[in-house]
């Protein structure tokens, strides 16, 4: 029986980046020893007390409905945490918890944008925005960088217009790892205040994933910029517990309210037993966070030092995040390069043009010293073949 989609679902691309690790799953299901480097999440445990919290919770018969918007500990939980690390105060009312910073992205468009609304998204961009603007109805406009990985206000001003509703900011980027400097937000910060109707959603997903002695700078710390910036945080790659799907809103209260209102008649609450692991991982010792990106910045520097001799790779400086986005005159279709990296070596990687960007392909380095070191010798032997 034919059955009838809705041209909604039928305009929207599927997500590159896990169409990549499913094929790679495939194979390796089939006995294949596939090297999957295309999957961004840790490879490492969650923290010891965010463990003991989801055992406690279950023995606790934690397993009624929350609040839809989060429990009040969990939500105050992440009101303390971004006032130690950021300085910035928001209430618990001022905070939507959802099943992961994804769900809240989705909810916050849904709730923002009218039909033919702009939202500006710079390249390379996280491969879900375009579609989750498309999907509210939205139109996405892409900002290309004229030097470098990061959009400056000259990039930015051309594609403003009165229909922009709002700006993505990912800092630290993924999939470029680019880092945004302080006087490269204030300066954006200082364009936006000239176009009031413009909001900043910050995608804050890998704020604690800077290197190089590097502190992570929020554009809502600018004068001006608080009530009109939306945080967007997640609890996935932090804390390591991307399954458990934990991200959040946090934001001017009327915004919250709307996408608390979604929210209710949506989803309801994201599981409690995972809100509770979350609490326990924001409360508690941020030991774990910093040990993971002690562990990511070595594994960087290997990465770095294996490549450098390699003629004619270009990438973006992986300041943060833990990948490497790279190009090389070999790489034409990035599709097909990354399909015969699969077939001929067997490295799964994520093409370029998922993000916005033909010709490039994005590694993650989340993975053992072993396999990326494994990696990095198979992805030399194909780019010199040629
Ligand atoms: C930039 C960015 N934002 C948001 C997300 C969503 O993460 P989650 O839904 O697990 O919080 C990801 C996941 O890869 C990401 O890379």
């Amino acid at each position: 029986m034919g059955i009838k989609l809705s041209e909604r679902v039928n305009k929207l691309a599927p997500s590159a980046t896990l169409a990549v690790g499913r094929k790679a799953k495939e194979l390796q299901a089939k006995g294949v020893k596939v090297l999957n480097l295309s999957v961004g999440e840790p490879d490492l445990p969650p923290p010891e007390g965010a463990k003991d919290a989801v055992i406690s919770a279950v023995n606790a018969n934690l397993s009624r409905y929350t609040d839809s918007r989060g429990t009040l500990s969990l939500r105050e939980a992440i009101c303390q945490r971004t006032k130690e690390d950021l300085r910035l105060t928001y209430s618990p009312n001022q905070v939507v918890v959802s099943c992961g910073s994804k769900h809240s992205l989705y909810n916050l468009f849904q709730s923002l944008l009218d039909p033919g609304d702009e939202v500006l998204i710079p390249i390379p961009y996280w491969t879900s925005y375009p579609e989750m603007v498309r999907l509210a109805g939205g139109v996405p406009v892409f900002v290309p960088a004229k030097s470098g990985y990061r959009v400056t206000p000259e990039d930015l001003e051309p594609f403003i217009t009165p229909k922009t509703r709002g700006l993505i900011l990912n800092s630290p980027n993924n999939p470029s790892g680019a880092v945004y400097e302080k006087e490269e937000v204030s300066a954006i910060a200082d364009c936006l205040l000239k176009h009031k109707e413009v909001i900043v959603i910050s995608d804050d997903a890998y704020q604690y994933f800077l290197y190089d002695d590097k502190n992570f700078c929020s554009i809502a710390t600018f004068p001006g910029m608080g009530e009109r910036t939306i945080i967007v945080g997640a609890a996935s790659k932090t804390y390591a517990m991307t399954g458990w799907r934990i991200g959040w809103f946090l934001g001017p209260q009327e915004l919250a309210d709307a996408v608390a209102k979604l929210q209710d008649q949506s989803t309801s609450n994201p599981a409690s037993l995972s809100q509770e692991a979350a609490r326990a991982a924001l409360s508690g010792n941020q030991g774990s966070v910093k040990k993971m990106r002690e562990e990511f910045e070595r594994r960087r520097r290997l990465l770095l030092e294996r490549l450098a001799p390699v003629k004619g790779l270009t990438y973006c400086y992986p300041a943060g995040a833990f990948y490497f986005f790279f190009t090389h005159p070999d790489i034409k279709n990035s599709i097909e390069f990354a399909g015969r990296l699969l077939e001929e070596v067997q490295v799964a990687l994520v093409p370029g043009i998922a993000f916005g960007m033909e010709g490039y392909l994005r590694l993650s380095y989340a993975v053992s010293e072993e396999v990326l070191s494994e990696a990095i010798s198979r992805i030399i032997t194909c780019l010199q073949k040629g």
